[in-house]
C-alpha cells in the first residue's frame, strides 16, 4: 500500500519544503495540466525537472494533457520515475507506454470517471500502473466518486488474472473517510491532495492514510 500525496494542494511558492514535508510518503504526485485536456493550468516539464533535483522521494507524474504521445516521453527522459497519461488523449497508447518504459519510467494509464476499463484491458502487459480517477480531473478538493469502486474492482480482477505486477492507483477525494473502500475494491496506490496538505501535519496525514489502507 503506497501513498502518493498530490502537490496540487501544496504551496506552489515553496515546493521544495512541501516535498520535504512528505518525505515519509512513497511518491510525490505531480499533476500536469495543460488547460486543454482539462480546464486548468498547473505546471510543466521545466518545473518537473527542477523538482526532480530536490525531491527526497520519486515523482509520480500525472499528465492531464492533450497529445501525450508527443509530450509525455520528455518527462521520462528527464528522470520522472513514473509517468501516467490519459487513455482518452493518447493516439497510440501501446507505443507510448513502451517508449516511457524504454526511457526508464514506470508507465501508467489513467481513465476518467466516464471511461470504461474494458477497451484498455489488452494493454496490461505494457503497463506498470492503472489510474482510476475518482473525480473528474482538473481540480483538487472535489468530492470522492464512490461509483468508481466497481471499476477499481474490475481492474483488480484483470490485473490478478494477468498475473502481473501492475499497480492500481486511485486519485481524487481520497481521505481518511474514503481510503478504506478504495483498498477494499483493490487499489494499492492512493493519491491524496487536500487530505494531506490540508492537514495540520502532512507527514502525520500520510501515516494515517497508510495505516487505514493497510488495515
Ligand atoms: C485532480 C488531480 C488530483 C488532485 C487530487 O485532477 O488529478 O491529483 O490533486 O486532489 P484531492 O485529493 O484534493 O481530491
Ligand atoms: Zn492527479
Amino acid at each position: 500500500m503506497q501513498i502518493s500525496p498530490s502537490i496540487l494542494s501544496a504551496d506552489f511558492a515553496d515546493l521544495r519544503s512541501e516535498l520535504d514535508a512528505i518525505s515519509n510518503a512513497d511518491w510525490a504526485h505531480v499533476d500536469v495540466m495543460d488547460n486543454h485536456f482539462v480546464p486548468n493550468l498547473t505546471l510543466g516539464l521545466p518545473v518537473v525537472e527542477a523538482l526532480l533535483k530536490v525531491s527526497p522521494i520519486p515523482l509520480d507524474c500525472h499528465l492531464m494533457i492533450e497529445d501525450p504521445d508527443r509530450w509525455a516521453p520528455a518527462y521520462a527522459e528527464a528522470g520522472a520515475q513514473s509517468v501516467t497519461f490519459h487513455a482518452e488523449a493518447a493516439r497510440d497508447p501501446r507505443t507510448l507506454a513502451r517508449t516511457l518504459r524504454a526511457a526508464g519510467a514506470r508507465a501508467g494509464l489513467a481513465i476518467k470517471p466516464g471511461t470504461p476499463w474494458a477497451p484498455w484491458a489488452e494493454l496490461l502487459p505494457e503497463l506498470d500502473m492503472v489510474l482510476v480517477m475518482t473525480v473528474e480531473p482538473g481540480f483538487g478538493g472535489q468530492s470522492f466518486m464512490a461509483d468508481q469502486m466497481p471499476k477499481v474492482a474490475e481492474v483488480r480482477a484483470a490485473v490478478d488474472k494477468h498475473g502481473g505486477q501492475v499497480w492500481i492507483q486511485v486519485d481524487g477525494g481520497v481521505s481518511a473517510s474514503t481510503i478504506e473502500q478504495c483498498a477494499e475494491a483493490g487499489a494499492d496506490v492512493f493519491v491524496a491532495g487536500s487530505a494531506v496538505y490540508g492537514a495540520e501535519s502532512a507527514a502525520a496525514a500520510v501515516d494515517e492514510l497508510r495505516a487505514l489502507a493497510t488495515k
